[in-house]
């Protein structure tokens, strides 16, 4: 298959959208495919579709430093033009399909989803809506309320509205403050006091003007794939200092992931459940991956959806799918499979 692997973009994760999209591309070539990575964002105007689908010497590596050479450039780029760079969308229609290897804002919320799904443009994981709603914290724990979705209590701050004390919010402390539609714990705090609370407030409104606080939950941590309908292996994170903020997400070894999980098989398919309730409530399709926490009296919440989870060799999806015998390769293979068996999405 000719597949067209988009990666980087504008939003915090471009670095780790771009050591997904290399990883993707790599295996799907490995396994055959002609798979070419570009910026969604930068593009290549010198790129010739036909041709360097054709190609057999394209070198993934060397489409990732040329992507990367853009890094210093974004802001000054983002005020000329529209989002998609030069040549995207006439490689996007070159191909049979087109990998999202993005994460964040302009990839993960369903708008790049609706503009392919506008242009006939079949591409991988969730449609425009599931998106959306999975990318705004808020929206997702009220579908979540309404669902039935077990979720930890929690209210929405706006930065242009009176502010209540953490006594009289209805949530106290601890509590966790996080930017609605943020990902990869940036601008998430966890505060233990009132001042902590303030600070929280004043950190997350860097990023955006309404927060999520959240009771925060005492326990251990987890997240579950799921694909076409299918619960995949749970996995445990524990971060071996703090919480799993962006540090623990992305330093070597700074997080003990184990999967299957250590549970039992009761508590693992409640959680599986939990996930399970969580994707059909956010309207999810082709695949996604569930962020759930257990307290000590292993009570499940589930925190959020992720509907273009982390996609490098070692990500947290990929181990799922190695505790089922499905290697990395065969993965990338699978969500392309499942995500062009479904047709138009919603
Ligand atoms: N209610 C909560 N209680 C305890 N820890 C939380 C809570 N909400 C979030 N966290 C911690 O913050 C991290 C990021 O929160 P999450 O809701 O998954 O947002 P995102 O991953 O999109 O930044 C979680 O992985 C978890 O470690
Ligand atoms: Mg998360």
């Amino acid at each position: 298959m000719k597949i067209a692997v988009l990666a980087g973009g504008i939003s915090t994760e471009r670095e780790i959208s771009i050591v997904s999209g290399t990883g993707v591309c790599k295996a799907l070539r490995d396994r055959g495919h002609s798979a070419v990575l570009i910026d969604i964002f930068c593009g290549d105007p010198s790129l010739d579709a036909e041709e360097v689908f054709a190609r057999k010497d394209y070198d993934p590596d060397r489409a990732a430093a040329f992507i990367r050479s853009f890094d210093d450039r974004l802001e000054e780029m983002k005020t000329r033009r529209g989002f998609f760079g030069p040549g995207v969308l006439e490689l996007c229609r070159a191909a049979d399909a087109v990998f999202l290897a993005l994460h964040g804002q302009n990839g993960e919320d369903g708008k790049v989803q609706a503009a392919l799904e506008l242009m006939g443009i079949p591409y991988t994981g969730c449609g425009y809506l599931g998106s959306a709603l999975a990318m705004d914290k808020e929206l997702s724990k009220q579908l979540f309320r309404e669902n039935g979705v077990p979720t930890p209590p929690g209210i929405v701050v706006r930065e242009n509205e009176k502010v209540l004390s953490a006594a009289e919010n209805g949530v106290g402390v601890p509590c966790v403050v996080k930017p609605s539609r943020g990902g990869s714990s940036v601008g998430v705090s966890i505060a233990r006091t009132q001042e902590e609370y303030d600070a929280a407030l004043r950190e997350g409104f860097k990023y955006e003007p309404v927060l999520l606080v959240e009771k925060y939950i005492s326990g251990r941590e987890f997240s579950v794939g799921i694909v076409d309908g299918e619960v995949y292996p749970v996995i445990e994170i524990a971060p071996i200092q703090g919480f799993y903020d962006y540090h623990n997400k992305y330093a070597a070894g700074s997080t003990v992931e184990t999967c299957p999980a250590d549970l039992s098989p009761a508590l693992t398919k409640k959680m599986q459940d939990a996930a399970l309730a969580a994707w059909h409530a956010l309207r999810l399709e082709s695949y996604a991956r569930i962020d759930v926490m257990m307290d000590e009296q292993e009570n499940v919440y589930c925190l959020e959806a992720n509907t273009l989870p982390g996609m490098t060799p070692t990500s947290l999806l990929p181990q799922e799918a190695a505790a089922l015998g499905i290697g990395f390769g065969e993965l990338c293979e699978k969500l392309i499979q499942v995500s062009l068996a479904g047709g138009e999405k919603a």
